[in-house]
């Protein structure tokens, strides 16, 4: 998969995942408490830290090569300064919920949800973010250089 393709992706993926923490309603049972965990610390390591080491090796290193122009150089320095608070973030929610893995019931699968729910909805802020700036940049770079997908593969 070239990188752009894989940019729009996993933009879709972490809206679509994001829903779907969202809307974990289901009533607590052991089970469903160890499915949310696992579900959510994968989503992390693949859609949030994997992701983001994606984007500062691969993104913006394109768009800050193909551009000379201030609004690109600030996006792009406010989406790096975004990564580093969103995975400092990621780290504390991962140390939080560590302890409380090991005596799981009703009231810490809430603690558990409601702990996610900040950090749920800043990456879902970051990623809209991106959609509406980072994607139209790319795209018009590709164009406006007459480069073809092929460069950024
Ligand atoms: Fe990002
Ligand atoms: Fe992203």
């Amino acid at each position: 998969m070239d990188k752009l393709s894989r940019e729009v992706f996993e933009h879709g993926k972490v809206l679509e995942e994001l829903y779907f923490f969202d809307n974990y309603t289901k009533v607590f049972s052991r089970v469903s408490c160890e499915d949310y965990l696992e579900k959510i610390n994968t989503f992390l390591d693949e859609f949030v830290i994997e992701h983001f080491e994606f984007e500062e090796k691969e993104i913006f290193p394109f768009i800050l090569e193909k551009c000379n122009r201030y609004y690109e150089e600030k996006m792009i320095q406010e989406l790096r300064d975004e990564h580093l608070i969103i995975l400092e973030h990621v780290a504390e929610f991962k140390a939080q919920i560590k302890p409380l893995t090991s005596r799981l019931n009703s009231e810490i699968f809430c603690k558990i949800l409601l702990l996610s729910q900040p950090l749920r909805r800043e990456i879902m802020s970051h990623a809209r973010k991106e959609d509406e700036q980072l994607l139209p940049a790319i795209k018009k770079y590709l164009v406006s250089f007459n480069c073809s997908n092929s460069e950024l593969i």
